[in-house]
């Protein structure tokens, strides 16, 4: 694995800025060389302005995307917690994009039903997947606890080596929570980490100059065999770095 791109923005706003410019750009590229763009979302609150940046900005490729999730909460799609509910209200609010093209996770089944059910999806979209679907981009986000995706410390997914999809019991919240698994994670061509706010330093840090395990940040957990690895992180959450000079 390359050693991880790590770019400062100086705030939430620039950060969104610059991950809109750069997931513009890359979906035009990928499609007008592969005719097709696949993307992961992450969910949590930071890309919710990077969603809307998207569905305001310059056009996407929106019908030749496969917008995926990368996790989700067990509830459903209505709720406040819902990580569908953020998409939705932000960048499924693009003009011309075509529903179809969006792969929600159903996460109001039963939660091993609704992991089976999302894993026949991803191989309905990468049907020659093998042995995992190699998205185009990955977003993810990272918890102040080290947690990405719904992959969370001591959790009993960080084990999952075979299924795409799993129901991961989260014992901090006493429910389970739909995930992509790190095979998954690693597999995709570019795995894109956007970290913002003073309450990732102790996280970010970990994750990139710490010595703490997988178990205990399981972000660190997210190596890309070929992928490029980028965190995309603001000047808040990269306190606790040291930098060397530009
Ligand atoms: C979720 C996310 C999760 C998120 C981190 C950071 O379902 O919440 O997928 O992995 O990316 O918890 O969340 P914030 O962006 O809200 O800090």
């Amino acid at each position: 694995m390359a050693w991880p791109r790590l770019r400062v923005e100086e705030s939430p706003v620039l950060l969104a800025d610059t991950a809109a410019k750069w997931i513009h750009d890359r979906a035009w590229e990928v499609v007008n060389a592969q005719g097709r763009f696949t993307i992961a979302l992450s969910g949590g609150n930071t890309p919710r302005a990077l969603y809307a940046r998207l569905a305001a900005g310059p056009r996407l490729p929106w019908e030749k995307m496969d917008i995926c999730f990368g996790d989700e909460r067990a509830v459903p799609p209505d709720s406040p917690e819902s990580n569908y509910r953020m998409v939705r209200e932000t960048l499924l609010q693009a003009p011309g994009l075509p529903p179809e093209r969006v792969h929600r996770m159903r996460a109001e089944l039963p939660p091993e039903e609704a992991a089976r059910e999302y894993e026949q999806t991803l191989r309905g979209l990468f049907p020659t997947a093998a042995p995992f679907p190699r998205f185009d981009l990955i977003l993810l986000g990272l918890g102040p606890d080290g947690h990405t995706a719904s992959l969370f410390p001591h959790s009993p997914g960080l084990s999952e080596r075979q299924a795409w999809v799993l129901a991961n019991w989260v014992e901090k919240f006493g429910t389970h929570r739909l995930s992509l698994s790190f095979p998954v994670l690693d597999a995709g061509t570019a795995v894109l980490f956007l970290v913002a706010g003073a309450d990732k330093e102790w996280a970010l840090h970990q994750v990139l100059q710490g010595g703490a395990s997988v178990a205990d940040v399981p972000a660190r957990g997210v190596r890309p065999a070929t992928g490029a690895l980028t965190f995309l992180v603001d000047r808040a959450a990269a306190a606790g770095l040291v930098l060397r000079s530009a």
